[in-house]
């Protein structure tokens, strides 16, 4: 989603280009910098990647100050005219924006009776307009105040003025963050821009304004000015042996490490103790909710505590969360799992949990995210920085807290010890599989312009994750069903060589599925199997191809059945030449509802 950089010091566009670089995993469309001179602003604004932007840039004769923003399209086309920065009617005011303003088309009706004219498609164009509007009848820094005080909605926004040498920010549910060093001062919507440049930041609470000159950065909150500390800034990243083509790759790879990361975090107990705040006597059910694959690893989490605990537990999409009227209350405990910790959809659910009187739990890649901050209790996943969008070692370290969350809800309910035993086997034993074969299998996929996935139970659950990185990344149409369901309507779209790919890695319901995907093979299908278990040879006659994982003997399953697929899916977007760091049409983190 988008991405701001403001930079207050000499020769802006170089770090603003490298800043916004460092941006680019979020999923964008367009870009656009404003640089500006002690009286001259100069705005450079292209659609598609960041490179073409770089070719248009002319360098600005004694910069001091610029800002910068990729856009991913909400209001309007992704094009130059509705690319950021966007401008005030006098030209002086210079505004880029993250967020959604919900109310800008009541804003925009009353502006354009007094006279605006608007050139964008955006709800950004009228926070330029208001703040010149604004600036009638006050200081730059009332016509801000003013200006954010008309805004419903989402918005980190860093603004510029014509005339003054003041970089201005605002930051309302969308996250924004300073830096500065003995220099310079840096505004970003995202930490990782501060490496090389600081070691601490500040993270600006929502309702705050500020902005930055060369020798002091100033916070307001509506009654005044407020003075912030600082957070150490800590990105955790592995150093990796081989030199990855793709974030996509090194992070499928980093998975190992992330499990080590998450073993040795948490055989520490003073990182349970948080839960001491929570009732367990009081809580009757828990539910859990997430976006995309965060989802995926609530439905495995979900079936993971209620088998450890018996207590009724349900995994909800958070978009749909919010609207459904959950019956949650003082006996619930929300779990909200999440890789960014800035997807708005869950922030909504946590908000509502919240207003509710239900326990919130967080379970979160980015430490220093809006959900990790505001839910009762927060666990880290320790998987250290994701950069490619379609999430990998991410999930399996959501699925590895998730398993250890359990064991601390048996453990604080009073059901039995906290034992991480599992966890350890398969850390020591852990195996990424044959990528030769993966690199058949993906050869053989990329061809189809659909194939399905099934399983019963958690396969099932693997085999929603396995068709989302397939789609995600090779844009071939992956469609999962429960194997029971085939007879059901699922049999008419088998064709002759139609792939369906079958996880059967649970011992109770094996025959079962492996009856159903025959229904398939009967109807021309051919089969891919994924299994733990040996089956005889004759048996394995029946299946295309057979992709053996090891056997995790209970709920960590999850984690050995996806990695293979993450690296088919990998391999399939390379073969149809697909980047897949970068899906079309895709953000990393989603920032609007
Ligand atoms: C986007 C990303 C997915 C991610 C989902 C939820 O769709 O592309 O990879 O699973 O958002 O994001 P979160 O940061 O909440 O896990």
């Amino acid at each position: 989603m988008c991405g701001i950089v403001g930079f207050l010091g000499d020769n802006p566009e170089k770090i603003l280009i490298d800043r916004l670089k460092k941006l680019e995993y979020r999923g964008y469309d367009s870009a656009g910098v404003a640089v500006k001179s002690q009286n001259k602003v100069n705005i450079f604004k292209s659609k598609g990647e960041i490179k073409n932007l770089e070719n248009i840039i002319k360098t600005t004769e004694n910069a001091c100050l610029g800002i910068g923003h990729t856009r991913w399209a909400t209001h309007g086309k992704p094009d130059e005219i509705n690319a950021h920065p966007h401008l005030s009617s006098d030209g002086k005011w210079i505004v880029v924006h993250n967020g959604i303003i919900e109310n800008y088309l009541t804003l925009k009706d009353k502006l354009v009776n007094d006279g605006y004219n608007f050139y964008s498609e955006t709800d950004t164009e009228i926070i330029a307009k208001l703040l010149e509007y604004y600036s009638k009848s006050g200081s730059t820094l009332d016509a801000i105040k003013n200006t954010v005080n008309k805004l419903n909605g989402s918005f980190a926004l860093c603004i510029l003025h014509k005339d003054d040498n003041h970089l201005f920010f605002v930051k309302n549910r969308s996250p924004l963050y300073v830096a500065k060093n003995a220099d310079n001062v840096m505004v970003a919507s995202d930490v990782v821009c501060f490496k090389g440049f600081s070691e601490e930041y500040y993270n600006i609470p929502d309702g705050y304004y500020g902005f930055a000159d060369s020798n002091n950065v100033k916070f307001f909150d509506k009654l005044g000015e407020v003075q912030l500390s600082t957070s150490e800034l800590d990105l955790c990243e592995f150093e990796s042996e081989t030199t990855f083509k793709h974030f996509m790759l090194k992070e499928i790879y980093e998975t190992a490490p992330s499990i080590k990361n998450i073993l040795e975090h948490y055989s520490l107990k003073n990182n349970r103790k948080q839960f001491d705040k929570i009732d367990f006597s009081k809580i009757k059910k828990f539910k859990f909710v997430g976006c995309g694959t965060a989802y995926h690893a609530c439905l495995v989490g979900s079936d993971m505590l209620e088998e450890k605990t018996n207590v009724e537990c349900n995994a909800y999409v958070a978009s749909e969360f919010r609207y459904s009227n959950p019956k949650i209350g003082e006996d619930t405990l929300v779990v909200l799992v999440s890789q960014s910790g800035e997807t708005a959809d869950t922030l909504a659910a946590l908000e509502l949990a919240r207003q509710k009187g239900a326990y919130t739990v967080a379970i979160v890649n980015v430490e220093y995210s809006t959900l990790a901050k505001c839910a009762d209790c927060y666990l880290p996943i320790k998987a250290g920085v994701e950069v490619g969008v379609a999430s990998t070692k991410a999930y399996c370290a959501q699925l590895a807290v998730l398993y250890i969350f359990s064991q601390i809800i048996y453990e604080k309910m009073g059901l039995g010890s906290f034992n991480l035993d599992d966890l350890e086997n398969l850390s020591k034993n852990f195996e990424y599989g044959n990528v030769t074969e993966f690199k058949l299998l993906a050869d053989a996929l990329k061809y189809n312009d659909r194939i399905f996935m099934i399983g019963r139970g958690v396969d099932y659950y693997s085999a929603l994750e396995a068709s989302l990185k397939i789609k995600e990344t090779s844009y071939i149409n992956s469609d999962t069903y429960y194997a029971g369901e085939l007879k059901h309507g699922f049999l008419a779209l088998i064709e002759n060589d139609t792939y369906v790919i079958v996880f059967a890695t649970d011992k109770k319901v094996l025959s079962k599925t492996i009856s159903n995907a025959e229904e398939a093979r009967a109807r021309g299908a051919k089969l891919i199997l994924l299994t733990c278990f040996d089956f005889k040879p004759h048996e394995l006659d029946n299946f295309h191809y057979v992709i053996k994982v090891k056997n995790a003997n209970g709920p960590l399953q999850s984690i050995l059945n996806i990695v293979p697929w993450q690296i088919i899916a990998y391999y399939t977007s390379i073969f149809k030449g697909i980047n897949p760091d970068k899906p079309r049409n895709l953000a990393k983190s989603v920032t609007v509802e």
